[in-house]
């Protein structure tokens, strides 16, 4: 299972080596990539990448859904999938629901068809940049010891702090004392490794609009503080 078009969750970009690796791999021994495009409708900086599912159909399962473009609340996802696993995947999908939910399937239809989906779409992805830009610019000012990882692209940023700081445990705490909850990614690496740098994962699309340059002064004053070990504020 792979994120290609931005790793989840350090947002890097799978290259071209590597998808075709990827692809010869599936092809040579009839394997499966399962290929998760959790938000690939928005990417700032460059053209979006093409899906791996295009250059072997029969060996790529494609899995999208508008969990990102209009909220995960709805269930609303898709699947493109190699011809012999249509019927078998239907099935499975039958004896484990029974029913898809249709009215929530009518509107998106029709968001399509009338190109509000695609409008709403564009303007998300303008907003959504000029959010990134912006913790970009504050943290450049205000943290800047911090590095940001991974492509300009999704809903989220993955932020690297020097070492000598804050330990994870204690950032966590430190976020909490500024009304954050932050996610750090101690669990989210296969093999722990006690010397790798303390990472965050901080989403930018929730915050109200009003709400959004409070929540930056949050979170720049949770990582100074945790740059200069927990004793800053
Ligand atoms: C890697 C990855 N895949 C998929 C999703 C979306 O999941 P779902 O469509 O089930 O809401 C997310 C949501 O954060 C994700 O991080």
């Amino acid at each position: 299972m792979i994120t290609p078009a931005h790793q989840s969750v350090l947002g890097s970009v799978l290259s071209p080596a590597r998808r075709r690796a990827f692809i010869d791999w599936a092809c040579t021994g009839s394997g499966l990539l399962i290929e998760d495009d959790y938000d690939g409708e928005f990417r700032y900086g460059r053209q979006p990448v093409g899906a791996l599912q295009a250059m072997a159909p029969e060996n790529v399962a494609y899995l999208g859904s508008v969990s990102k473009t209009l909220g995960p609340a709805l269930r609303l996802g898709w699947m493109v999938l190699p011809r012999r696993l249509v019927e078998p995947v239907s099935e499975a999908k039958y004896y484990a629901d029974v029913q898809t939910e249709v009215i929530g399937q009518l509107v998106l239809a029709e968001l399509i068809r009338t190109h509000a989906y695609d409008r709403h779409v564009r303007a998300r992805r303008l907003r959504y940049r000029s959010r990134r830009d912006e913790l970009l610019r504050r943290l450049a000012c205000e943290a800047p010891e911090v590095r940001a990882r991974g492509a300009a692209a999704g809903l989220h940023i993955t932020l690297e702090l020097p070492p000598g700081g804050a330990p994870a445990g204690e950032l966590r705490a430190i976020a909490a004392a500024h009304g954050l909850a932050l996610l750090d990614l101690g669990r989210s690496w296969h093999v722990a490794d006690p010397a790798r740098p303390v990472s965050v994962m901080v989403g930018y699309a929730t915050p109200a609009d009003h709400a959004y340059s409070a929540a930056l002064d949050a979170l720049c004053a949770t990582l100074r503080a945790a740059v200069s070990g927990g004793k800053a504020s």
